[in-house]
């Protein structure tokens, strides 16, 4: 397995440009099954979770091109199979986001039952009671979720709880649907009106995306596309962060600020100075030392889980004590035992951690767990003396486009190991 050998102690500084955002492009991946023609998606992250998504794809029958420009073709008209097997999901439980899209378009699907993750048990229940909603039929068996429709009706539907991916599925699969869904009680991530905008260009009619309530009303087809992926916020705020820990100068841009205010307020909370524009932020930590910052993840627009481990690295080398409390997944303080094994002071209580900040990290062999955890963990290598490892770095390469390389060019001292 790959490592990453990082020698501490380097201030970042300088400009890179953001990569398109994996949280956006999967839904978008997924939604050309919809579509009667190609789908061309344009400034994809080369991702390990974007080429799990074209193998799932690609093992139903898809033709996907990538064109001397980088840009990706998709033509998933037609497919000849209609599930996603456990090998697969269990390697990406987004592959759920294909629930949708089959059922709406080829009126039926059996995807393998994602199972509990990393950061928490996960289910799939708010998805799967809403497509019932929608006249869908849908029965757990051998592991799996086995669906049928003969045809999607338009309902109105209020989601039991907040969730991306169960909202990007419903709003995906009442494209096709007959007459108009409402969806209330829905996400309201960036990614969410970035997929509704892509369906629409489509020919798909939604109202909302972005907002509490989404609607949609069905359509019979849906045609091709062009379609760039926006930027991704998380891997901003993490560089972001990654400037905070290092006492860093740096500019990201290709990014909208708008996605990211409250990881921007809490950077400024910490004594950094930053400043943005409508496709750039710009970060100077002015502090010697970060202030500690309280933090409660929650959805969109409050502050992401996403960024909850990048600053419990910035909280553990602050002046004070701060406290960080996860109400999104219930197992996402993994990181924290790794982050103590590098001199970190943390404490965890439930969905409460309790982080007092120490003068220095020291670098240590430390083991990913999870895709942000191990963002956590470079950062923490990035602020520690002497050297760190951090194993199982595939989890990074999910989500992290180039990530040393990027890191590296901003000053940090990163190897790849090779396994
Ligand atoms: N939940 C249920 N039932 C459901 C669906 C969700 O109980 O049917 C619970 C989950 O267990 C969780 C909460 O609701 O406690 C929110 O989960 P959500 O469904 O919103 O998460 P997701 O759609 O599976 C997406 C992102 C995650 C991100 C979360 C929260 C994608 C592909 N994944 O996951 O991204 O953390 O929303 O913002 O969009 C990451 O990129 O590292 C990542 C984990």
């Amino acid at each position: 397995m790959e490592k990453l050998l990082i020698k501490g102690g380097n201030q970042l500084s300088g400009k890179i440009t953001c990569s398109g955002a994996k949280n956006a492009a999967l839904p978008m991946i997924s939604s050309t099954i919809l579509s009667d023609e190609k789908v061309t998606l344009k400034n994809l992250p080369y991702l390990q979770d974007i080429t799990t998504m074209f193998e799932l794809l690609g093992s139903m029958g898809a033709d996907i091109l990538l064109d001397e420009d980088m840009n990706f073709t998709i033509e998933s008209n037609n497919l000849k199979d209609i599930e996603a097997r456990y090998e697969l999901v269990k390697t990406m439980r987004a592959s759920i986001l294909v629930l949708g899209p089959l059922l709406a378009k080829y009126g039926k699907a059996r995807i393998a039952l994602p199972g509990g993750c990393a950061i928490g048990s996960r289910p799939v229940n708010y998805h799967l009671d809403s497509l019932r909603q929608m006249g869908a039929e849908i029965v757990l068996k051998n592991g799996y979720i086995e669906a049928s429709a003969k045809s999607l009706k338009g309902a109105d539907i209020r989601f039991d709880g907040v969730t991306v991916t169960g909202t990007e599925n419903l709003m995906m699969a009442a494209t096709l649907a007959e007459g108009k869904t409402t969806l209330l009680n829905v996400a309201k991530e960036p990614e969410i009106a970035d997929l509704a905008d892509m369906l629409n260009s489509m020919g798909a009619k939604i109202d909302g995306a972005g907002s509490d309530k989404i609607t949609i009303q069905g359509v019979e087809k849906l045609s091709g596309t062009s379609f760039e992926i926006p930027a991704d916020r998380i891997e901003a705020g993490t560089y972001l962060a990654a400037a905070a820990v290092t006492k860093g100068d740096i500019k990201i841009e290709g990014i909208n600020p708008n996605r990211l205010m409250k990881v921007i307020d809490k950077l400024i909370n910490t004594g950094a100075k930053v400043d943005y524009d409508e496709d750039s932020i710009s970060f100077i930590m002015t502090n010697d030392i970060p202030d500690p910052v309280d933090i409660t993840t929650a959805p969109f627009p409050e502050f992401p889980t996403d960024m909850q481990a990048q600053f419990s690295v910035i909280n553990a080398i602050s002046s004070g004590t701060a406290n960080i409390y996860e109400t999104i997944f219930e197992n996402r303080f993994m990181h924290i035992l790794e982050l103590n094994r590098m001199g970190c002071d943390i404490s965890v209580n439930g969905n409460h951690a309790i982080i007092k900040g120490v003068k220095s990290l020291y670098g240590a062999e430390v083991m990913a767990t999870d895709l942000r955890a191990s963002a956590s963990l470079i950062l923490a290598g990035l602020c520690a003396k002497g050297e760190t490892v951090v194993d199982r770095i595939y989890h990074i390469d999910r989500g992290y486009e180039r990530i040393e390389e990027k890191l590296n060019y901003l000053g940090a001292n990163i190897v790849r190991l090779p396994s």
